[in-house]
């Protein structure tokens, strides 16, 4: 019978999604550069990018996005639910950059895939909770995720890419084929 330690370490280091599906990318649909050139594969000295795993709560994921928002107190077990259905949904793509000297995350963004009737029935993407750590910011991780998850959530036959963003990082977006819609995003708030 397998050890408990052995069956632990492997449900911690299991991936949220394929991550094949980052490998096998086909960037000459990407008018997106690097320079220097880095890409999924080779991300930088040290560094990894890659599907999260519950494995990451231990190395500051949630401090990484506690940079962009209020991540509130989250133990494992919560952490491992919330992971868990997102996996069996399938419909969650969170990514991550490991600086594996450090065993620490240092970079984060999450593609959703939304199902729609419309557009017969057609999968819409949102780009969310994008966040490079404050040590991390200006080596092109930001711009490496999002372009990855953008070219993903094309690979995976969305119709569409939307995320929202404040009206500083729309030079960021832009950068990469963004536009600004028409549209106004409206919100109700419930809680924080
Ligand atoms: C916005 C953020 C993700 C950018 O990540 P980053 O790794 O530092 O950015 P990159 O190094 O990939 O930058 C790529 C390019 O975008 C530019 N850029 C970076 N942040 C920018 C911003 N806020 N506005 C305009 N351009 C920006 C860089 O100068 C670089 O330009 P270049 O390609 O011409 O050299 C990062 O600053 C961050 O985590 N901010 C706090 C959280 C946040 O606001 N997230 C966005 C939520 S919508």
């Amino acid at each position: 019978m397998m050890p408990v330690a052995t069956i632990k370490a492997d449900t911690d280091s299991m991936p949220l999604y394929d991550p094949r599906l980052l490998r096998e990318l086909d960037w000459s649909q990407s008018s997106v550069t690097f320079s220097p050139a880095i890409s999924p594969a080779d991300p930088g000295d040290g560094l990894v990018l890659r599907p999260l795993c519950i494995g990451d709560i231990n190395r500051g994921f949630l401090k990484v996005l506690g940079q962009l928002t209020e991540t509130g107190v989250v133990n494992h077990e919560q952490f491992k639910k919330t992971f868990e259905h997102m996996k069996s949904s399938g419909d969650y793509y969170v990514t991550v950059v490991e600086d594996t000297n450090l065993g620490q995350i240092v970079a984060t963004a999450t593609l959703v895939i939304e199902h729609k009737f419309t557009h017969s029935c057609a999968k819409r993407g949102r780009i969310e909770d994008v966040v490079v750590s404050g040590e991390c910011r200006g080596k092109q991780l930001g711009k490496l995720l999002t372009a990855t998850l953008t070219l993903l959530s094309k690979r995976l036959n969305c119709y569409k890419i939307t995320l929202e963003c404040l009206p500083k990082n729309v030079a960021f977006y832009k950068k990469f084929g963004y536009s600004v819609s028409e549209e106004n995003y409206m919100y109700q708030r419930f809680f924080n």
